[in-house]
């Protein structure tokens, strides 16, 4: 890796201090990781959906569309990871079964719940074109970035 990650840290604490538009919150924190992290190719946020509460719902991202704009929880890397609550590190793609390609490109991928108390309300997901691209070092940032985001992610799904 990467860059200053305590500097990324620092940065994203002080704009979720500042208050502001949760969704252009999460989208400029998308833009900034997928600019910034070498690998990080999308960066995006599902986001559980407040009517349908075993549903995702894409909310902002970097990065190439999507055509998974809902995902139920149990389908896919993503689905599972709500289901189960846990970070999900996939070291290359074509070896899942359960898996909802967004492109050939991407070859490894990180998910990881984020939640507001004990309440999953989204997941930050990390595709890579490179494979394995994810290790402790990234898993412990994108876990400590998502530890930050429970209120901004239920605050963006409630007014999508
Ligand atoms: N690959 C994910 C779907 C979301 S895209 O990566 C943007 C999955 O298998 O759940």
């Amino acid at each position: 890796m990467k860059k200053n990650l305590d500097e990324l840290m620092a940065r994203l604490n002080q704009r979720i201090d500042a208050g502001g538009d949760p969704a252009g919150m999460l989208q400029a924190l998308c833009e900034t990781m997928q600019q910034e992290l070498a690998g990080y190719d999308w960066v995006g946020f599902y986001l559980v959906d407040p009517q349908s509460p075993r549903e995702l719902i894409l909310g902002p991202y970097a990065g190439a569309p999507t055509d998974h704009t809902r995902i139920a929880f149990g389908e896919g890397i993503c689905g599972q990871a709500a289901d189960s609550g846990e970070t999900f590190v996939i070291d290359d793609v074509s070896k899942q079964s359960n898996y909802l390609s967004c492109g050939i490109n991407v070859k490894s991928e990180i998910v990881v719940p984020v939640f507001e108390g004990d309440r999953l309300v989204g997941e930050l997901d990390i595709d890579s074109h490179t494979p394995a691209a994810f290790g402790e070092e990234d898993r412990r940032l994108c876990e400590a970035v998502a530890a930050l985001l429970g209120p901004l992610c239920r605050e963006a799904a409630a007014i999508q």
